[in-house]
């Protein structure tokens, strides 16, 4: 008797866990393989986001002003390996436009694109 009880509690611990393990499996982001472009990237949201997408596969592109702080944030993401910078004032409209052309650019010459744009 004690044994089937015993055997019960195993069986419904693995299921628990085997239906906890396919829902985490589903609900978790995975960016492995897209390239996000993150505006504000140097403080506060930009910043960690730039770090939760890191986490989740992506390969980010850290704009702001602040040169420091960008390499602060390329520094500290989970995979730094796969953070780059593209230092940009949002308020230039010159700016904005050849960096992005030379972010863009460097996409397509290794077959990416910009998959998000922050
Ligand atoms: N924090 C909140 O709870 C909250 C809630 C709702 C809405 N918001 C809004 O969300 C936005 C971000 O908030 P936050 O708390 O993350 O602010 P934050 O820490 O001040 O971050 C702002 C970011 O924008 C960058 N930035 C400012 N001017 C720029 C420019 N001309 N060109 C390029 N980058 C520029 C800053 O970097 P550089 O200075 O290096 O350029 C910085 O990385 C704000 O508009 C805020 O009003 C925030």
């Amino acid at each position: 008797m004690i044994s089937i009880i015993i055997c019960s509690v195993v069986f419904l611990l693995a299921a628990y866990a085997l239906v906890a393990y396919i829902r985490r499996k589903n609900t978790t982001p995975d960016y492995t393989g897209k390239t996000v472009w993150i505006t504000g990237a140097s403080s506060g949201i930009g910043e960690h986001l730039a770090y939760e997408f890191n986490s989740h596969g992506a390969h980010v592109i850290l704009s702001a002003r602040n040169l420091a702080e960008l390499k602060r944030v390329q520094e500290s993401c989970p995979h730094p390996e796969r953070a780059e910078i593209a230092k940009l004032d949002m308020t230039n409209y010159e700016e904005i436009d050849a960096v992005s052309k030379e972010v863009i650019r460097k996409l397509e010459a290794e077959g990416k694109k910009i998959d998000v744009l922050v």
